[in-house]
């Protein structure tokens, strides 16, 4: 299977202003004439939206950690085949809001679900489709924390109730993240989350401009 385009995905903790920086990415690129696609996960799909809400209501439903990372490659499986490699066969730059790196980093080193275990089931999830850059927006646990209960909380998830996951389980996630960026350093930019969003969006253009194979005028 020949895939033409770019696959970019953003990682990091609740609350490391991800899905700003995704989404100012994306309009950049949109802004010079690139085809790109914007998604995210869990969801993108139909199927995804529906099993997004099964996973992070916050409607009191016993989640054994195993089932969420079921659930997640679920959603995944669906994304890749009717979203993500569509768009890269047909040439376009694909950025997408978290993929299987937190399935390992939420469920992996969070909730202590065997880290080979859950590389297979991602590899199956993903057609071992990887991507190319990922950006991890890293923050301190407590800053990122603040960041989304500042916010409504209707909008937080069951990832975000402090009962099962505390501050302890959102530490090992960030320390997983870390990890996994150490020993795939060609893959991962880590870019430090307690700045501007202007300042950030600018090191994460300038990471990417080599891939794309951007001009200087395009920067
Ligand atoms: P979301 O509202 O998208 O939060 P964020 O803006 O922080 O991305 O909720 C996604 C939540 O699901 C988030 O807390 C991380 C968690 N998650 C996992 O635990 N495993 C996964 O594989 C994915 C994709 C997300």
């Amino acid at each position: 299977m020949v895939l033409l385009g770019t696959f970019i995905t953003f990682e990091g903790p609740d609350g490391s202003g991800k899905s700003t920086q995704a989404r100012l990415l994306a309009q950049r690129l949109a802004s010079l004439g690139v085809d790109v696609v914007l998604t995210r996960e869990p969801g993108g799909t139909p199927l995804g939206e529906r099993v997004r809400r099964v996973l992070l209501d916050r409607d009191g439903v016993r989640h054994a950690a195993r089932a969420d990372a079921l659930l997640f490659a679920a959603a995944r499986a669906q994304h890749v085949d009717d979203v993500i490699v569509p768009a890269l066969r047909r040439g376009a730059v694909v950025i997408c809001d978290r993929y299987a790196d937190s399935t390992v980093a939420y469920q992996g080193y969070g909730s202590g679900v065997p880290l080979e275990r859950l590389r297979e089931l991602g590899a199956f999830a993903t057609r071992g489709l990887q991507p190319r850059r990922t950006i991890l927006l890293d923050l301190p646990v407590d800053a990122g924390l603040a960041r989304r209960s500042a916010g409504e909380p209707e909008g937080l998830t069951r990832f975000e109730t402090a009962d099962v996951f505390d501050a302890a389980f959102h530490e090992r996630v960030r320390m997983g993240f870390l990890e996994l960026a150490k020993v795939e350093p060609a893959r991962w930019l880590v870019v430090d989350a307690d700045r501007p969003a202007d300042v950030i969006a600018r090191e994460i253009f300038v990471s990417i401009a080599d891939l794309l194979e951007l001009t200087h005028e395009a920067m």
